[in-house]
């Protein structure tokens, strides 16, 4: 008996000896000391021996399956200390500090500006019906604008959004006149990707309703929002333009930063970058989101928040920024 119960003590430490992972350890355990180990199999055949057989064994079958816990217990606590040992905090780490992507800091700028105009922040659905994005901004089913807008249209009906303009609807249902909103987001055409084209790409809408607005606020906020974010008094041009929403409508160009306005891929040639379009509120706009063009007018303008990112850090491929490489990404990097 004595030598059966040393042998198995040696059997266990040879056998943790082999043993790094502590999964392992637990199974040794339960060979050595579980229900059905040899241990427990001489603790239950106790009650079948002789007195004297038990005053022998007793204590001893006993000790030794406390040994034997003890072992099996000190293994498990050495690898739980080893592994500590890997996340030793004191070790110099190398640790890349990461940055806010191009559109997103763009995006927090502008709408920065806006907030400090009395502009409250909204968010809206990429996934929109087409009542929202065409026929309530005046665009009716057979409109030709909606060929500029071509995007995907999903089997439940809806569709993936092509403007944020949408949100000037909900907007108007939700909080009614006078109205300062704005709402940033991502945005999606069917669009064949090259260096100035994506299909997916963000704006930003902002939407003033009130009494006896007019155009030269509209110009105003949106030359505001370009000279802080692009960080200088940008060249900029009005021209007049065609929205069914606005009327009328205009466009703002911004000289190009990217060739300094000689002409380059980004701004086809022209030396000029289409960054803000706007207008006066459409008075079917204003009817379909339940407000009075009798009593109140407004403005409304939709940025192009990736071009202007791209204007501001010199990207010349839109390609990059939905590439979630950071190779590319990490060279705009700003703290
Ligand atoms: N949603 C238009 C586009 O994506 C941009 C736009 C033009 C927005 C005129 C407006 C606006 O709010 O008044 O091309």
């Amino acid at each position: 008996m004595e030598k059966e119960l040393e042998k198995l003590k040696e059997e266990l430490k040879d056998k943790l000896k082999e043993t790094k992972k502590e999964a392992d350890i637990l199974n040794i355990k339960s060979e050595y000391v579980g229900k059905k180990s040899r241990i427990s199999e001489l603790l239950t055949s106790l009650k079948d021996m002789s007195v004297e057989d038990k005053r022998k064994y007793g204590s001893l079958i006993n000790n030794t399956k406390k040994e034997l816990e003890e072992i099996v217990n000190k293994a498990i606590e050495n690898i739980a200390n080893q592994s500590n040992v890997s996340f030793d905090d004191t070790l110099d780490y190398d640790i890349e500090v990461g940055s806010l992507h191009p559109i997103t800091i763009v995006a927090k700028e502008v709408t920065d500006i806006l907030k400090r105009m009395g502009f409250t922040v909204v968010q809206g659905f990429e996934m929109e019906s087409e009542y929202y994005n065409f026929e309530a901004l005046n665009v009716p089913k057979d409109h030709p604008a909606r060929d500029m807008q071509d995007t995907f249209y999903l089997d439940n009906g809806m569709l993936l959004r092509t403007q944020t303009s949408g949100d000037q609807i909900h907007s108007m249902e939700k909080f009614g006149a006078p109205l300062r909103v704005c709402s940033p987001g991502r945005t999606f055409r069917n669009e064949d990707v090259d260096a100035s084209h994506e299909n997916t790409f963000f704006q930003i809408e902002g939407m003033v309703i009130d009494k006896g607005i007019s155009i030269e606020s509209l110009i105003y906020v949106m030359k505001e929002i370009l000279r802080e974010v692009l960080h200088q008094d940008v060249e900029v041009r009005l021209r007049p333009g065609f929205f069914p929403f606005t009327e009328p409508s205009y466009e703002l160009d911004c000289s190009c930063l990217i060739c300094g306005g000689k002409g380059c891929p980004t701004c086809k040639h022209s030396g000029w970058i289409e960054i803000a379009p706007g207008g006066m509120v459409h008075p079917n706009v204003l009817r379909a989101g339940g407000i009075d063009p009798e009593v109140y007018n407004g403005f409304a303008f939709g940025l192009g928040l990736t071009r202007i990112a791209m204007m501001k850090y010199k990207i010349n491929d839109i390609r990059v920024l939905n590439s979630g490489d950071l190779r590319y990404l990490e060279n705009f990097k700003i703290n």
